[in-house]
């Protein structure tokens, strides 16, 4: 049995993802833009998988439809839903070493944690989280817009036009995945808390007064979809806000255990009825619902929203996955990325024991023919072992070698990431093989 530990510190990780290419510090070369990152050709890889499997499991059903709203919009859109007047974190700067901190966050009666000074904070200011932008050549206010702080009133003001044209009966969904952007007055913790980042967001449109049962129906299937993406429920917890926005009258975060301690990862939200009929009223439209079911009663109808972070999402698979074996043993000690199967950037791996024409042309056949149904690499240099640590890094769930047996056998080695058990396959059962065991 191999003595397996848990991520210990965030700085294993970063280095991880930077040295086997799955993140990097944005314009690094230019010594970097402070919490935007760029995604490597793993990251890329492993977080559209965690976004495939976000949009299949939300829009695989028959009351939920997808759209793609764009990150610029009316400015008026942030003024309705209280963005203008609301979203801004109270921010104190320290005089003396020129720190800025989160009021919320720090106790500005004691000293500067930073330097130590004592009575050295400025009054609170709100700091408005939004990022500006203009938009046409003239420099003037009316063509200020905002880059959005959240994907969600892309959907509420889309909430007839979709109703409408797909003919969509209460209770029913509108899901979105696209870029947000907030100027965290304090971003970090890696890929934790960033400038610019990506949510998956669903809103739920339902009856007033049916809230509750909604609110448990997605509490469910949303803690669901975190198991099934193989996050360990032992690292996952509930927290009850109890300090709620303006516009929800219920809130509950699903909470992950970090290295740096527990962390928002999802917030699922009873909006009310606050963003359509803040719309309704800035825009003038009837953004009311006609209930053919219930004798054309009209209503705005309330919301429930769930509300996940790509990103956020991406680091706590990432955190989960991570595991040393066999720590401080030089011989056996290996790092192992244990991504779910549906998850893992590469499927598989393809290794001829040796750089020898003969064994690279088997190899390439193997490589071709897996390539028809799975992400793939074909990997050559470098002894055996070193190749599948490589492999383990970026949490490949299977490698294939290809020996001088195979020339004449016709069958292959496959190992197993997790249990490294290797089993002989003959080559025309593999695919039927890795089709078992990468069903998801
Ligand atoms: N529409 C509701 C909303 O935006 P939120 O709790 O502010 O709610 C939802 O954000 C999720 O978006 C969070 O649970 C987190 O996963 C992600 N998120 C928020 N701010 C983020 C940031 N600065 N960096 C990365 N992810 C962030």
């Amino acid at each position: 049995m191999s003595n397996e530990t848990n991520l210990k510190s965030m700085n294993d990780l970063v280095a991880l993802c930077k040295s086997r290419g799955f993140i990097f510090q944005s314009s690094e070369v230019y010594g970097g833009l402070n919490s935007c990152y760029d995604m490597g050709p793993y990251g890329v890889e492993l977080k559209n998988n965690l976004k495939a499997r976000w949009w299949k499991s939300m829009t695989f059903r028959p009351d939920v439809v997808g759209i793609d709203a764009s990150i610029l919009m009316h400015p008026t859109v942030w003024k309705a839903s209280g963005h203008v007047d609301g979203f801004s974190d109270p921010l104190v700067d320290c005089k003396a070493c020129k720190e800025r901190y989160r009021a919320d966050k720090i106790d500005i009666k004691q000293p500067c944690p930073k330097c130590g000074a004592k009575d050295s904070f400025t009054d609170i200011r709100q700091f408005n989280l939004m990022f500006k932008t203009q938009m046409g050549a003239m420099e003037d206010t009316a063509s200020m817009v905002y880059l959005r702080p959240e994907t969600a009133q892309g959907i509420f003001v889309n909430f007839l036009n979709v109703q409408t044209t797909m003919r969509k009966k209460l209770p029913f969904g509108i899901a979105q995945i696209g870029k947000a952007f907030r100027n965290e007055i304090t971003p970090g913790n890696f890929i934790f808390r960033m400038r610019e980042f990506e949510q998956m967001e669903m809103q739920y449109f339902i009856k007033p007064g049916t809230q509750k049962e909604a609110m448990e129906q997605w509490k469910e299937a949303r803690w669901k979809w975190h198991l099934d993406n193989g996050i360990r429920a032992e690292k996952l917890k509930w927290y009850k806000q109890e300090e709620l926005a303006h516009y929800a009258d219920a809130a509950f975060d699903i909470e992950y255990e970090f290295p740096f301690g527990w962390g928002e990862i999802e917030g699922i939200h009873s909006r009310t009825d606050f963003d359509l009929k803040q719309h309704e009223e800035f825009s003038g439209k009837n953004l009311h619902y006609v209930d053919q079911v219930n004798n054309n009663e009209k209503y705005i109808p309330y919301v429930l929203e769930t509300s996940v972070g790509a990103d956020r999402g991406l680091l706590m698979v990432l955190c989960d996955a991570y595991r040393v074996e066999n720590a401080g043993d030089k011989d056996n000690e290996r790092t192992v990325m244990k991504f779910h199967p549906s998850l893992a950037p590469i499927k598989v791996a393809v290794l001829p024991l040796m750089k020898k024409p003969e064994l690279e042309e088997c190899a390439n056949k193997v490589l071709f023919d897996l390539m028809q149904n799975y992400r793939c690499e074909y990997d050559v240099s470098g002894t055996i072992g070193k190749r599948y640590r490589r492999q383990d890094e970026i949490g490949t769930p299977f490698c294939v070698t290809i020996d001088y047996d195979s020339l004449t056998d016709h069958s292959v080695t496959v190992r197993n990431r997790d249990t490294m058990v290797q089993e002989r396959i003959s080559m025309n059962k593999l695919e039927s093989y890795l089709k078992d065991k990468l069903k998801f």
